[in-house]
């Protein structure tokens, strides 16, 4: 049992037309092309996965967050396709807080998914998970990400300047933050929680 008390895996969230589900195996070949194509890992604290062996790790690695309880990434389904991942990460119990990120195909951008599948991961994190707030570490250039997080009532807190090494430089990043409290009243249904 992992420290919130999950068995085997994460519980199944449901969002208006995707789902939030645990990755298995069988969805190496789909992380691969996501997480393998630079245009998606551009933004974001990943490493691009090259090859099998890399995606095989990055999963390992997935399932060794969940029973820490430190990283939970669910897989997006849309129809049975796996379209992108959301993430709650640096899960900080003592404190209620947690990092979300996200990726999607770029064929299933501009629809909202997105959008409705952080809807469910918060609707999660401030419901069952009793998260306190949630954070995001946004590079100044995302702009779609940028956003995504402020129409889900995100407010930016701070710059933290050259925080990042890149090639031919530094970095800055954005610091977004939602506190329950002012998430609450923006949210029309407690966390959903389904098996499937
Ligand atoms: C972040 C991401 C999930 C957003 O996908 P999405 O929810 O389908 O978002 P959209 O394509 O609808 O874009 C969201 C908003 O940004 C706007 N936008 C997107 N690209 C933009 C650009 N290059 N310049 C200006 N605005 C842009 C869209 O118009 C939209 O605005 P709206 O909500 O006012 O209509 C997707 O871009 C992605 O997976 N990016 C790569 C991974 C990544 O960077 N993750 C974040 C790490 S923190």
């Amino acid at each position: 049992m992992n420290p919130d008390g999950f068995h085997s895996r994460l519980p199944t969230l449901h969002g208006d037309g995707v789902r939030l589900r645990w990755l298995k195996p069988a969805d190496l070949p789909a992380l691969q092309r996501l997480f393998g194509n630079p245009e998606v890992v551009r933004f974001m604290a990943l490493s691009q996965l090259e090859t099998r062996a890399d995606t095989e790790q990055f999963l390992e690695s997935i399932v060794e967050g969940f029973l820490e309880g430190s990283l939970y990434q669910w897989g997006l389904d849309v129809e049975g396709q796996l379209v992108g991942t959301c993430t709650l990460a640096a899960i900080d119990r003592a404190n209620g807080h947690g990092e979300i990120g996200f990726a999607l195909a770029r064929a299933y951008r501009g629809q909202g998914i997105m959008a409705r599948a952080v809807r469910a991961l918060l609707e999660f994190a401030f419901g069952p998970l009793g998260m306190h707030r949630v954070e995001a570490d946004v590079d100044p250039r995302n702009t779609a990400s940028i956003r995504l997080l402020e129409r889900q009532g995100f407010t930016r807190e701070g710059l933290l300047r050259e925080r990042y090494r890149e090639e031919g430089g530094f970095q800055d990043a954005l610091i977004y933050g939602l506190l329950r409290r002012d998430w609450m009243p923006l949210s029309p249904r407690a966390g959903r929680i389904g098996e499937g």
